[in-house]
């Protein structure tokens, strides 16, 4: 039984550790480093909870969070239409079984709500599985970086995506 809702201050440390495990093993997913994230307290990551600029959407199986989703903010009049989703990621033992579309699910309802006019995120190339889920949601390509991102040495390209949820 998988229940998605809203993740709070007081899951900090369920939080940060499926985050570190994400940043750990997909590297090439994720902007942030394991390196770099593994280094902040614990107060970084309830603070990040917190923020009226982000929201975080968890995935609960047998009391212990096994996914997530995140929607970032922008604060300035010119751009707060849009929001972007970040830090999506399913522990491999939940994977397929709808945790990563139901968390999407519920962010795109957040922002639909909100009044948001578009969601926009970006996607490692290779990334299939993840492309698919947000295909499957509605999310449309607009644009491919050339490398965004450099790990290990190797550039990574980045598929930029949105989902328009006003189209006036
Ligand atoms: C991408 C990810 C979040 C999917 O989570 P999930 O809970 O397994 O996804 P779901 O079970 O909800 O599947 C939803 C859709 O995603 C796509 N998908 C998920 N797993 C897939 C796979 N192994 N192969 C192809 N498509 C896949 C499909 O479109 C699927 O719909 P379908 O079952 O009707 O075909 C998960 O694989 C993950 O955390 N990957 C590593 C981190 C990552 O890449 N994050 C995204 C950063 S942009």
């Amino acid at each position: 039984m998988l229940e998605i809702v809203p993740l709070t201050p007081a899951d900090a440390a369920e939080y940060r550790e499926l985050r570190l495990r994400a940043l750990r093993d997909h590297p090439e997913a994720f902007t942030s480093s394991h390196e770099e994230e593994s280094q902040q307290p614990l107060e970084v990551a309830r603070e990040r909870l917190t923020s009226d600029h982000t929201s975080f959407w968890g995935a609960w199986r047998h009391r212990e969070l096994c996914g997530m989703v995140g929607l970032l903010r922008e604060p300035r009049p010119k751009n707060r239409h849009k929001a972007t989703v970040v830090a999506m990621y399913v522990a491999p033992e939940a994977r397929g079984h709808d945790a990563g579309r139901r968390l999407l699910q519920a962010l795109v309802a957040q922002a639909r709500q909100e009044g948001l006019a578009s969601l926009v995120l970006t996607v490692t190339e290779g990334n299939d599985e993840a492309q698919r889920l947000y295909a499957a949601a509605g999310f449309r390509s607009f644009g491919v970086e050339p490398r965004a991102v450099r790990i290990d040495g190797r550039f990574l390209a980045k598929n930029h995506m949105i989902l328009e949820l006003d189209p006036a």
